[in-house]
């Protein structure tokens, strides 16, 4: 079994194999300028080759950093936002426990990995206060611009109850910063602190950097592998390098059944996981696309959820109301640990399921979904990965990455820029006075 699959046999109705290999000419010409550097955003092309150009050098660097962490932080606390903390989140919660934060500290083996920065809500920071409140922590500040108001002011606050806590001196040594090798205001504070940097490299743009430090320091501090993860990624750059034929690259068949769906008046892709450790990953996958996608008035709208908790809630409208979606289901073919049904008194009627396992039952809830939305309007296919391993993932954020690239060349916008993020920052200095922005009210 391959760590990744595509089964589309769902969408045969709606697409035909004909039209699917119609557009290998064009995906053939688009991996070409991809490769070559030619298409749209080549400026930003730095993600295409870098688990590949990756050292151990600096993997090493990574770990070194994430075992100071370990032994030192009981909350190691990741300040970013958007590309720059939504890839750590989710490799967290793909790979790690359910419960991983709430786990007593000898079965954890690693800090509890806590989030700042991404919003600016008052009760938010006042509760993670009150959680470091007395325990040992470390923070990694992560913005490649240096410049970002959100987690600049997490930042501030954080950075000043470290110095508060530690003292000038143990703070240099708790304080990580992941930003720009060179600019931004970041890099200029984190050097005059005296704070451990990491680099982003130039080339990479935040939604495809997190097979950079910015994903790697937090998922090592959290005990994974990161060396496994960057063969995995390694692996998914080579397959989908050396061809761009659509039934040797998935990436590419997936780019090419949304991007045709799309053109049939399938404008949002709900991405639907029956396992609660994709549920952050496919954050990351939302940010990927949507920012990639979503501009001059195209794009798919991706949109997530959780299977069978959704079902009680969105599942009426997936079923029953507009019919201007398709479907991805995102599932892991086998559970870590296999917990069955046991046989009991049948007060509850459950016994016809005693013996089966969770996963069993897991299993006949999907294809019974799958087959209900389908037969509703929603057209849907199947991604799934063989397990919750470091090196399927790894592959699985390159699997995404190139498909989404591929996805935004078919659509004819550069996937790698974001203007329409600048537009509610411009409002928000206004109003707030920011020097430079004129006068808000
Ligand atoms: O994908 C992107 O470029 C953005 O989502 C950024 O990651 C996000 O805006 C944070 O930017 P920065 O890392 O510069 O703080």
């Amino acid at each position: 079994m391959t760590a990744i699959a595509l089964d589309y046999e769902r969408l045969k109705g709606l697409l035909t194999e004909k039209e699917i290999s119609g557009l290998q000419p064009d995906v053939d010409r688009l991996h070409a300028s991809l490769e070559k550097g030619l298409g749209a955003g080549s400026d930003y092309l730095g993600w295409l080759h870098l688990p590949s150009r990756t050292s151990s050098a600096l993997l090493d660097e990574v770990m070194e950093s994430a075992r100071f962490v370990r032994e030192n932080a009981e909350v190691f606390i990741c300040v970013g936002i958007g590309g720059s903390y939504l890839g750590a989140k989710a490799a967290v919660e793909f790979s790690r426990s359910a419960f991983h934060n709430q786990l007593p500290r000898g079965l954890r083996q690693s800090p509890e990995i806590q989030f700042a920065g991404q919003n600016i809500s008052s009760d938010y920071l006042a509760d993670l206060f009150e959680l470091v409140e007395g325990k040992e922590f470390c923070l990694n500040v992560i913005s490649k611009s240096g410049t970002t108001t959100e987690p600049a002011i997490a930042f501030r606050l954080l950075m000043d109850l470290v110095a508060r806590k530690y003292g000038p001196e143990e703070a240099r040594k708790r304080v990580f910063a992941t930003t720009d090798q060179k600019k931004g205001a970041l890099k200029k504070l984190a050097d005059a602190r005296g704070f451990k940097t990491f680099a982003i490299p130039d080339d990479v743009g935040g939604r495809y950097s997190v097979l950079t430090p910015v994903g790697l320091l937090p998922m090592a501090a959290a005990g994974m592998d990161i060396k496994t993860l960057i063969a995995g990624a390694r692996s998914w750059e080579s397959l989908s390098s050396a061809s761009s034929a659509l039934e040797k690259n998935l990436s590419y068949l997936y780019a090419v059944l949304r991007f045709l769906l799309y053109k049939k008046g399938k404008a949002i892709e709900l991405m639907a996981a029956f396992h609660p450790s994709l549920v952050s990953l496919m954050e990351w996958w939302k940010q990927l696309a949507g920012e990639s996608e979503g501009k001059g008035q195209r794009g798919i709208f991706p949109a997530s959820a959780l299977y069978t908790t959704d079902l009680h809630s969105l599942g009426q409208w997936v079923q029953e109301g507009s019919r201007n979606l398709f479907e991805t289901f995102f599932m892991v073919d086998s559970s870590r640990r296999q917990i069955e049904i046991p046989r009991l008194d049948n007060d509850d009627g459950l016994n016809f399921l005693a013996g089966k396992t969770l996963d069993f039952v897991n299993d006949k809830a999907y294809k019974g979904t799958a087959s209900a939305h389908l037969e509703g309007g929603v057209p849907n296919m199947t991604l799934s990965v063989k397990d919750r391993s470091e090196y399927t993932l790894g592959r699985l954020f390159y699997f995404f990455e190139r498909a989404i690239a591929m996805s935004g060349y078919l659509l004819g916008v550069n996937p790698f820029d974001q203007p329409g993020v600048e537009f509610y920052k411009k409002n928000m200095f206004v109003l707030l006075n920011k020097p430079g922005f004129g006068k808000g009210s």
